[in-house]
């Protein structure tokens, strides 16, 4: 006689796997989430806890020990999320494909991925772990800001005093200058490197323009004996991430506007000093409240000055660059980038790690 389909419950079904043996070991009174407190719902116990330690068994024992420590923590989270939002097979399906379209956009001039990333914070939270400053403070090394997806490798190098301006008569022209110095000493930094770029006043960038000569507003300066700098460039101008992909659909569900305030970008580098990815904001701008990807902080702000007697700008912007050395970064935890952080970027970039 055929016996009757009994489904069992959840629970009991776990306890007859072995990966939930080792479970029941460790995560006994935890709803599977680190250090024995949940965050989660009551909701939550409808669902069997015990299969989220069973993903996090099956990691291997080459994985490193950075791999097995995040990839736990986010299949933990990541569990969490999906029970606690009970996210259903359909709206799993749309993260997919949303993550997939941010892929296909995605090419070497646009970088829809990590906009998406933007949008969410991920980058301006992460470039605050990375960075951890006391940031107001005036004997500070300069505050980092979030790279954005817009930079691009090999910009030109310039001469001092150069503009990296072509082929824009209007727009706000301002010569900026400064000296990069040691942020303890306040010596000046020799054979300092400042990478900038900024946008075009139509708030495209150049590889977004294709009315703009290629690497137009973009240019790489290096500092002398004396560690000071000047260039001409433009007043920049807020502008909106673009927003015909998934992250501009993201900002439309979220009731949210896509607006940047004026901004320029920089990467400061130098021999034996630890380099800053950095951007300087208008005070003025009206979005500098409410920036669409959340990267403005107080000390980045400056005021641009009327300039005078100067036929080639009629604003000036003076700023100066404090970087820390490696070891006074070290000394000081000023530094969230470790050799075992950066080799785990490597790793998932290349995938070469573990094996
Ligand atoms: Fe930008």
């Amino acid at each position: 006689m055929q016996q009757p389909l009994i489904l069992a419950p959840e629970k009991k079904r776990s306890q007859t796997n072995t990966s939930d043996e080792k479970t029941d070991q460790t995560q006994s009174h935890t709803n599977g989430i680190s250090g024995g407190k949940s965050a989660t719902t009551p909701q939550t116990h409808r669902f069997d806890l015990d299969f989220t330690q069973s993903v996090i068994n099956a990691t291997g024992p080459k994985a490193s020990s950075r791999m097995r420590k995040v990839m736990a923590s986010l299949i933990r989270h990541v569990h969490d999320f999906a029970r606690e939002n009970e996210v259903t097979v359909e709206e799993w399906m749309a993260g997919v494909e949303m993550i997939n379209e941010a892929g296909r956009m995605s090419t070497d001039k646009r970088n829809e991925g990590q906009l998406l990333s933007d949008i969410i914070g991920l980058e301006s939270l992460v470039d605050e772990i990375t960075y951890k400053l006391a940031t107001d403070a005036t004997d500070a090394p300069t505050s980092t800001a979030i790279l954005g997806p817009f930079w691009r490798a090999n910009a030109p190098a310039r001469k001092m005093g150069e503009s990296i301006v072509h082929n824009i008569p209007d727009g706000d022209h301002t010569f900026m200058h400064g000296t990069v110095m040691d942020y303890l000493t306040g010596e000046p930094i020799e054979a300092a490197e400042l990478d900038v770029w900024h946008t075009a006043p139509n708030g495209l960038y150049e590889q977004q323009d294709e009315n703009q000569v290629d690497f137009n507003l973009r240019g790489r300066f290096t500092t002398g004996k004396d560690g000071r700098y000047n260039f001409y460039c433009l007043r920049p101008t807020s502008y909106p991430i673009p927003y015909d992909g998934p992250a501009g659909k993201l900002l439309q569900l979220l009731d949210r506007h896509p607006m940047r305030p004026a901004h320029i970008h920089f990467i400061v580098s130098a021999p034996k000093y630890k380099p800053i990815i950095t951007q300087i904001f208008d005070r003025r701008d009206k979005h500098i409240t409410d920036d669409a990807v959340f990267a403005v902080k107080e000390s980045l702000m400056v005021d641009f000055l009327r300039r005078e007697s100067d036929p080639k700008a009629d604003f000036e912007l003076p700023y100066d660059f404090r970087l820390a050395t490696f070891e006074d970064a070290k000394k000081n935890s000023l530094a969230g980038t470790t050799e075992e952080s950066a080799s785990f970027g490597a790793d998932v970039v290349h995938g070469s790690g573990g094996h």
